[in-house]
């Protein structure tokens, strides 16, 4: 058992008979997902959005069935990773790319569990580079707006010789702040930015982080 992996088996436990779930994105959500997918093989009944083409794969490999939004208008929980936790349970998401359909799934969700590894807790965020995604129509001008406002590197994400791309179809550009001292005024900021589709910076959303360590315990921070 690894830190990930007891943090995702935790998770699980939250995960009812009947519910409708939000399934995350990268490697701690990973472990989450095949320990559903084992209670479901066991005759666990639930119905699941997954956040990204990734984790919808995965699903299907572990015979969880998947639903639309248009067949529920809420969901009872939804379980994802995070690359940097603050004691105030603020979040920076996205280094895997799914920010924008994980930070919808998380907030239509009634509750919202992070699970990380002890190397993601921080006393305040920015040290990862914040993901920005922006839309590719004007991409040059939106990250000419950002370098505008914001003195810190900018770099747009790439996958090989490309431009790296979302499962929307838009484009990521990774903000080195350092150190963000008030994460919701800069999410706001953000988030009023035209070419701006959304950003990693999750704030009061979280419910309840569950971190992993690397013994196989676990700790929950509500
Ligand atoms: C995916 O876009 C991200 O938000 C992930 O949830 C985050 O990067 C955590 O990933 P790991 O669990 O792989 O560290």
């Amino acid at each position: 058992m690894n830190a990930k992996q007891a943090a995702g088996y935790r998770a699980a436990e939250w995960v009812k008979d009947g519910m409708t779930i939000g399934l995350g994105t990268g490697s701690t959500a990973y472990y989450a997902i095949e320990k559903i997918g084992e209670m479901v093989s066991q005759g666990l009944r639930i119905r699941a959005i997954a956040t990204s083409n990734a984790s919808e794969e995965l699903a299907k490999k572990y015979n969880i069935p998947l639903i639309t939004a248009a067949e529920v208008d809420h969901l009872d929980l939804a379980i994802d990773g995070a690359d940097e936790v603050d004691p105030e349970m603020a979040l920076i998401k996205g280094g895997g790319g799914a920010l924008l359909r994980e930070k919808l799934v998380a907030i239509h969700s009634d509750k919202f569990i992070v699970i990380a590894d002890s190397g993601k807790k921080v006393s305040s965020l920015g040290q990862f580079k914040l993901p920005i995604e922006i839309v590719p129509f004007t991409y040059e001008w939106t990250l000419k707006l950002l370098e505008s406002k914001y003195d810190v590197p900018f770099e747009l994400r790439k996958n090989g010789d490309e431009l790296y791309v979302t499962d929307n179809g838009n484009f990521i550009v990774d903000a080195a702040f350092g150190v963000i001292e008030s994460p919701a005024t800069l999410a706001e900021e953000l988030k009023a930015l035209t070419g701006v589709v959304e950003h990693g910076l999750f704030v009061g959303i979280t419910d309840t982080v569950i971190i992993g360590y690397e013994d196989g315990r676990t700790e929950l921070i509500e």
